[in-house]
């Protein structure tokens, strides 16, 4: 079996389903020792157990993203459990939908502590354990979106933290670049999660237009995973990545 990742430890956020869910399977089943991340213990276990079944090593790691503490015993089970920890994926977050001027400062502060602020939890302390560890180094890869470039009506408080995120994807770019920390940022277009299901769509692949057109988990997971198979000192720094019909960030044609 071709293991590009084997043995290297890896922290997948969001890992209960959708695209969090695909890159956690695509870097267990690459070898990565992998630390599945989500506040639904149960979907968390059962995910493990598959993979655990196919031989691979994932576990679960329930763990609330916008908690400090907890974040930090998530990094601590990591170092106890492999000695150190090699790529974090900060992918968990939500959706928001709703008119401005009907947005309330609480949603804005949820929106903002699980999409934002839990990056920066997570980002904070995977620089102090990369930094430290030996060899130093290690990737973060953020989960931004085309709403990042192109936002979608009536989502300020979504549309600003994916904005936010490539901001900070740029910052720990530079600032880890003397430490072997690369940072990279993946825009995805329609995907297949719980995102889309509110929408009405269980599947992946084409839609009643062409329009519609929704990709698997598995088609943004094949990025991440290229991202953090490159070579340490090689950055695939920005990834945007949409249904080629998806005119709602392509115009025209
Ligand atoms: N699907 C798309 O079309 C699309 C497009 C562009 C960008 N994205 C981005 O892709 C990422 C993943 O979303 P998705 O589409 O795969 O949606 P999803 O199926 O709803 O997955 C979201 C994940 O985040 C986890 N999560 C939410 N709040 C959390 C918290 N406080 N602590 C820990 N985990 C938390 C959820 O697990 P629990 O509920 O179990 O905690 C779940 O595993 C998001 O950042 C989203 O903005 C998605």
């Amino acid at each position: 079996m071709n293991q590009p990742l084997r043995d290297r430890v890896a922290i997948v956020t969001g890992a209960s389903s959708g695209i969090g869910k695909g890159i956690a399977e695509a870097f267990a089943r690459a070898g990565a020792r992998t630390l599945l991340v989500a506040r639904s213990a149960n979907k968390l276990e059962a995910l493990a157990k598959t993979l655990t079944r196919e031989g691979a090593t994932a576990f679960a790691a329930p763990c609330d993203v916008t908690r400090e503490e907890e974040v930090g015993l998530l990094f601590k089970r990591g170092t106890d459990t492999w000695g150190r920890v090699d790529i974090v994926v900060n992918n968990a977050g939500v959706a928001s939908g709703t008119a401005t001027e009907d947005v309330t400062l609480a949603h804005w502060n949820d929106v903002l502590a699980i999409n934002l602020t839990s990056v920066f939890l997570m980002s904070r302390e995977a620089v102090r354990t990369m930094k430290a560890q030996s060899p130093q180094g290690g990737r973060i890869i953020n989960m931004g979106s085309v709403s990042a470039k192109t936002p979608r009506p009536d989502s300020i408080a979504y549309t600003a933290t994916k904005h936010a995120i490539q901001g900070m994807t740029h910052q720990l770019t530079m600032d880890g670049r003397n430490h072997g920390i690369v940072a990279s940022v993946i825009h995805p277009g329609a995907t297949l999660s719980s995102f889309t299901a509110q929408r009405g769509r269980t599947s992946a692949g084409p839609g009643a237009t062409a329009d519609d057109y929704v990709m698997a988990a598995d088609d943004v997971a094949r990025v991440a995973l290229l991202m953090a198979t490159l070579p340490p000192e090689v950055n695939l720094y920005e990834a945007t990545i949409l249904p080629n019909t998806m005119r709602s960030f392509i115009g025209r044609g």
